[in-house]
């Protein structure tokens, strides 16, 4: 039962909570006008602190098709956040309002925070160069679909290894996975971080390989992730300039490739994959943003327990409020600038396994 549940991670669902979920997916698919009527009467939030195409519109037709309500904001300046309100704050006016809520910041751990202080569930739709747990259900739901599998696959992961966080979400959804082989294809700068690495190498039936080649690469994989170099997230536009052009997937590229092999993108494409590649019965990368409204459906759908009711909202968690001094003397810091916990300084300080890792960020604290 997933009712009542946040996703903030992409293993926050057990495997086979998930493979519910897509069962449930491939009906709505089959059958939309069942649940055309699945959530009148319920409302969902859309907090949208940095741009969004394909999952804020995803969403709200997702609810829109369950004969839902959407209300929110896609542009942080008309939002009270514009006006210094913490994240804590504004979910919880939320909470009051909406049965559900989805939120995309770019601070990362946003999410979770939202989550500590939420009454309704929350759903991380990004949250800076972190998580993206929705996108990840997309990939998982097209993979299953055109591959057939969870096991025995060789994914390519190419591009922005470092600040996508799509990336980051399907290597932690993956390693959960039997006989699953990661090639790591970017520039030395965009390597994935640290915490992602080790998430692989404590995976039992998980092994990956770095190689910055594409063209020797892409001879050996099952499926090709690529990815747009995250120009928003780079501190220096230099740098963003060198590698931008990094990597381009062409028809010449394809060639080499597999007959079955499968090419995803979580969109949106800049130029690292060239028009001519769209004509490819390989590409999947249009289905695959397709599939990620009925996705959503199922989420969302799962989350507010189906038709069998889910009790109205009455109020937010107040408990962080009380925390009158939030970061004692000698509090250890994450050493993330981009960590929600260094942009809100009224949010205590939270770590995990035996304190060395931030539990907003997964990076490591600082002794
Ligand atoms: C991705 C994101 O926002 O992280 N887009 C998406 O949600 N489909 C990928 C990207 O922006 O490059």
């Amino acid at each position: 039962m997933l009712t009542g549940k946040n996703l903030i991670y992409p293993t926050d669902f057990t495997v086979e909570q998930l493979e519910d979920l897509f069962r449930l997916t491939d009906d709505i698919i089959a059958r939309p006008e069942k649940y055309a009527r699945s959530c009148v009467g319920k409302i969902l939030a859309t907090m949208f602190f940095e741009p969004s195409t394909r999952t804020r519109l995803s969403f709200e037709a997702a609810m829109e098709r369950l004969g839902g309500k959407v209300l929110g904001f896609a542009d942080p300046a008309s939002s009270s956040a514009a006006k210094g309100e913490s994240i804590a704050d504004t979910i919880r006016m939320i909470s009051c309002y909406a049965d559900i809520a989805v939120i995309r910041h770019p601070a990362e751990g946003a999410a979770h925070v939202a989550a500590l202080h939420s009454f309704i569930p929350v759903i991380n739709a990004g949250d800076g160069g972190h998580q993206h747990p929705t996108q990840t259900l997309t990939d998982l739901y097209t993979i299953r679909t055109k591959k057939g599998r969870f096991h025995d696959l060789t994914i390519g992961l190419c591009g922005d290894l470092k600040y996508g966080r799509t990336v980051h979400s399907l290597i932690h959804a993956m390693c959960r996975y039997e006989n699953i082989h990661f090639v790591l294809i970017s520039p030395e700068e965009l390597k994935v971080p640290d915490y992602v690495i080790r998430e692989i190498e404590a995976a039992p039936g998980c092994s990956y390989t770095l190689n910055p080649d594409l063209d020797d690469a892409i001879r050996q994989v099952d499926i090709l992730y690529m990815t747009r170099i995250q120009r928003e997230r780079f501190a220096s536009q230099e740098e963003y300039l060198r590698l931008k052009d990094s990597y381009i997937l062409d028809a010449q590229k394809m060639q080499n490739a597999r007959e079955d092999m499968i090419v995803l993108h979580p969109m949106p494409i800049v130029n690292e994959i060239t028009g001519a590649v769209d004509e490819d019965p390989r590409a999947c990368y249009f289905v695959q943003a397709q599939y990620g409204m009925y996705v959503r459906m199922a989420l969302i759908l799962s989350l507010l327990g189906g038709q069998e009711g889910y009790p109205t909202v009455c109020g937010a968690k107040m408990f962080e409020k009380t925390c009158v001094n939030p970061r004692p003397n000698g509090t250890v810091h994450c050493k993330n600038p981009k960590c929600v916990s260094n942009l809100d300084l009224t949010l205590p300080i939270r770590v995990k396994e035996g304190g060395r890792v931030c539990e907003y960020c997964d990076a490591t604290i600082e002794p």
